[in-house]
């Protein structure tokens, strides 16, 4: 069985690019054969954030407009993997595709691949129906501020309209400042699970090595060194059924004053 997740968020600019690419690079390195898909035809980014974009010959485009098969559109990863990359045109608008070609795309590929992620646009639109009405799971973007819950809530609200269960939709918290958290001066993971009765999947700190890492091209997964990398590495292992408390993600960061951190995240008031 192929997993389709979309990856999604109310407000755009919270980090869904970066986490699709990130994502998919830690689930290839994990033994699993993914393929990411760029959904933001018109704008396209993922590609520069695999650093594949001298790779192009073929974009979705042409694998809808039945020019190339799928899988001859699809790029090979050169240093990873079982990871795998359709990109979006440049020159065509979201309005030239609809959800059906997007699901004509993905069944056509999906027996190749354990995973199928979804990089999907901004908006709530046309953009938005057509990398989500695909998906069978959603993973929900949204950084600690008021404005991105609201607005993932409201998505939440749609994918569900779609027909999505709940079970099948997470989220992960992005950019956060534990040092604002710590002081009671950012929302916590407790307060954004109230806010969107959904369950947190992962806690990805707000760091200059993931804009470092963008800038080159390269996934900071790909970087052994990184404490960032570790937490993708946990978002994997959680997808893949494993048990390890999204607390970990934190801990990660916060060796220091630990316990009296926990204790105002956990605490009742
Ligand atoms: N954890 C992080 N720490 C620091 N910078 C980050 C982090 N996550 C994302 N960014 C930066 O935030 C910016 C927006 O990220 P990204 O393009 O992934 O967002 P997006 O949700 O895909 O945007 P859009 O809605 O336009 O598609 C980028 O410059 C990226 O480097
Ligand atoms: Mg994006």
């Amino acid at each position: 069985m192929t997993r389709k997740i979309v990856i999604t968020s109310g407000k755009g600019g919270v980090g869904k690019t970066t986490i699709t690419a990130n994502l998919g690079t830690e689930l290839a390195k994990s033994g699993e054969r993914v393929c990411l898909i760029d959904a933001d035809i018109g704008l396209k980014n993922l590609d520069v954030l695999l650093g594949l974009e001298d790779h192009i010959n073929y974009t979705i485009m042409d694998v809808i407009n039945d020019m190339v098969e799928p899988l001859e559109a699809l790029i090979r990863h050169p240093g990873v993997k079982n990871l795998f990359f359709l990109p979006a045109s440049q020159v065509a608008t979201k309005d030239m595709v609809s959800h059906n070609d997007m699901e004509r795309v993905i069944e056509r590929i999906e027996e190749h691949f354990d995973y199928i992620l979804i990089d999907c646009p901004a908006g709530i639109e046309k953009g938005f129906k057509n990398a989500t009405i695909p998906a069978e799971e959603a993973i929900v973007v949204t950084n600690p501020e008021l404005p991105a819950i609201t607005d993932a809530d409201r998505v939440i609200g749609l994918l569900e309209a779609q027909g999505m269960p709940d079970t099948n939709i997470k989220v992960i918290i992005n950019r956060v400042k534990f040092n604002l958290m710590k002081n009671g001066n950012m929302l916590t993971k407790k307060d954004i699970e109230n806010a969107l009765s959904i369950d947190v999947i992962g806690i990805i700190p707000d760091s200059d090595e993931m804009i470092i890492a963008t800038n080159k091209g390269v996934p900071i997964v790909l970087d052994g060194n990184s404490k960032v990398s570790k937490v993708f590495s946990n978002i994997v292992k959680r997808l893949q059924g494993e048990l390890i408390p999204v607390e970990a993600d934190i801990d990660l960061f916060e060796k220091s004053g630990l316990l009296g951190f926990l204790k105002t995240l956990f605490s009742k008031d």
